[in-house]
């Protein structure tokens, strides 16, 4: 059997696939999020490695024949984050997180340090992104800076926990800004910019290659004692997800609707378009990268407004309202407008200090109408992603649909006519990310890319339904004028 693990945001996900990718066991455990001032998003990374051993328990009592057969692991994880170890491999401070807006002023120091840094990063840089935190720690956090021997991603930290070696993979070091993305290694002249060097960095696989081995300890607690278990490269959550589902080749895309909402897109060269927030990374597999739009408030958004109207417990039950109040036309262009930017922005504005908001409220719009405005703002957002892609020629040829967001049709159909997309969901992607890693495990035991990456069956497609088109146009129009005034 294989082990898919996923580090994400809101929580530690594990899946135990068969040889034939059968689900066998899940597992996950919840994790928090810390925003102990403004723009700042931390998780301390004991808890990953507590919801991890707890996703895994979980897995192993609910298969434990299948878990003694256990031949691979495969790791994912949250993008971007800076977990900072000192010379004895202790953690040094929380986790600066993928959302986390603070780095602003670093971000233009560094693009001021390095002439040609946009060109060496292939990437603009921007706050999320891992090598402004470290300027930052630099800067406000000195004494933590100079104990810095080594600086890893969030699964790639769990990696280390779960094996000893840090050892990171090209897909998720290509957003460090860090990597040189087309030669696939770290670049020297970027980390110099930072103050670090590659003896602060992991050693580099592909994400389909074996990067260490269970450890002995681990092992043993684990019930697998004796057993030399591979752990594959793996990669950063979207590039899993992509692998998840088949997307490993160029014009490959999908869309996800996650805590943040990304559209990706597989391509069989590196892409570029950093001037417009185009992220450009290698993909989880060799010799292939990807081109990738962020919004950073997607289904998120969603969660915030079932919040605050009461509704956190029947999300499904609000979209349905939302749903019956638009279903009048008139209704629908009167609805309000909202802006999506709860977290700041990534693309297209590059903005860590934009912000949400509503517009175009009225005596008569209730919870159905804002959750409406809602679901809409980030599917303008995610338009907005898909014409930076479109302008860095990395277009999707076919896009599935993903995430938690994509249980709703009414949402799924809103995204297709906001983006002009047709959106094709799979069967089986709530297995999302894990699912894409343990398929990384299997390649790294010895499985072939043509076998374990296929495609899976569409349950459903959403085409964009032209009659949609004059009214969404007006008011995606009223939503990115809004965010210019
Ligand atoms: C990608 C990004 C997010 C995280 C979410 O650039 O920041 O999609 O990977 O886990």
């Amino acid at each position: 059997s294989h082990l898919g693990i996923d580090i994400g945001t809101s929580s530690v996900k594990a899946v135990l696939l068969d040889e034939n990718q059968t689900l066998v066991a899940e597992g996950s455990a919840a994790l928090a999020v810390d925003r102990p001032r403004p723009l700042w998003s931390e998780q301390d990374p004991e808890a990953w490695w507590t919801a991890t051993e707890a996703a895994v328990a979980a897995v192993r009592a609910a298969a434990p024949k299948a878990w003694g057969a256990l031949a691979s692991i495969g790791l994912s994880g949250q993008q971007h984050g800076a977990t900072l170890l000192d010379a004895e491999g202790r953690v040094l401070r929380p986790c600066i997180l993928w959302n986390d807006g603070r780095s602003g002023a670093e971000c233009r120091e560094l693009t001021e340090r390095v002439p040609d840094f946009t060109k060496r990063a292939s990437n603009i840089a921007m706050p999320g992104f891992t090598a402004p935190k470290l300027l930052w720690v630099a800067k406000h956090e000195p004494e933590i800076f100079a104990k810095t021997a080594m600086v890893l991603l969030p699964k790639d930290h769990v990696r280390y926990r779960l094996s000893g070696d840090t050892v990171s993979e090209m897909s998720d070091s290509a957003g460090t800004l860090w990597l040189d993305v087309a030669g696939r290694r770290w670049d020297a002249t970027l980390l110099d910019a930072c103050g670090l060097s590659e003896r602060q960095m992991p050693r580099l696989v592909e994400g389909s290659e074996v990067s260490a081995l269970l450890s002995e300890t681990v092992a043993a607690s684990w019930g697998l004692s004796g057993r030399r278990i591979p752990i594959a490269g793996g990669g950063g959550d979207n590039a899993c997800s992509a692998v998840g589902i088949g997307a490993t080749r160029g014009g490959d895309g999908f869309l996800s609707l996650g805590t943040s909402g990304v559209i990706f897109v597989a391509t069989d060269h590196p892409v570029a378009l950093p001037e417009r927030t185009l992220h450009a990374f290698c993909h989880a597999l060799p010799k292939r990268w990807h081109g990738m739009a962020v919004a950073l408030s997607a289904a998120s958004a969603l969660s915030w407004i079932a919040g605050i109207v009461g509704a956190s417990g029947d999300i499904g039950g609000l979209l349905a309202r939302a749903e019956a109040f638009v279903a009048d036309p008139v209704r629908r262009a009167h609805a309000p407008v909202f802006l999506p930017y709860l977290t700041g922005e990534r693309t297209p504005h590059n903005d860590p200090h934009a912000t949400a908001g509503f517009a175009g409220l009225t005596a008569e719009h209730g919870a159905e109408a804002m959750a409406y405005a809602v679901i809409e703002g980030v599917s303008f957002a995610l338009a907005d992603c898909l014409d930076v892609l479109v302008a860095g020629n990395a277009a999707p040829t076919s896009c599935m649909l993903v995430g938690g967001g994509s249980r709703s049709a009414f949402w799924a159909q809103l995204l297709a006519d906001a983006t002009g997309l047709t959106l094709d969901v799979p069967q089986g992607s709530e297995l999302g990310a894990a699912f894409g890693a343990a398929r990384l495990g299997m390649l790294a035991a010895g499985g072939t890319e043509d076998a374990v990456c296929t495609k899976p069956p569409i349950k459903r497609s959403f085409a964009p339904d032209a009659g949609q088109k004059d009214l969404l146009a007006e008011r995606s129009a009223r939503m990115r004028a809004l965010y210019r005034a």
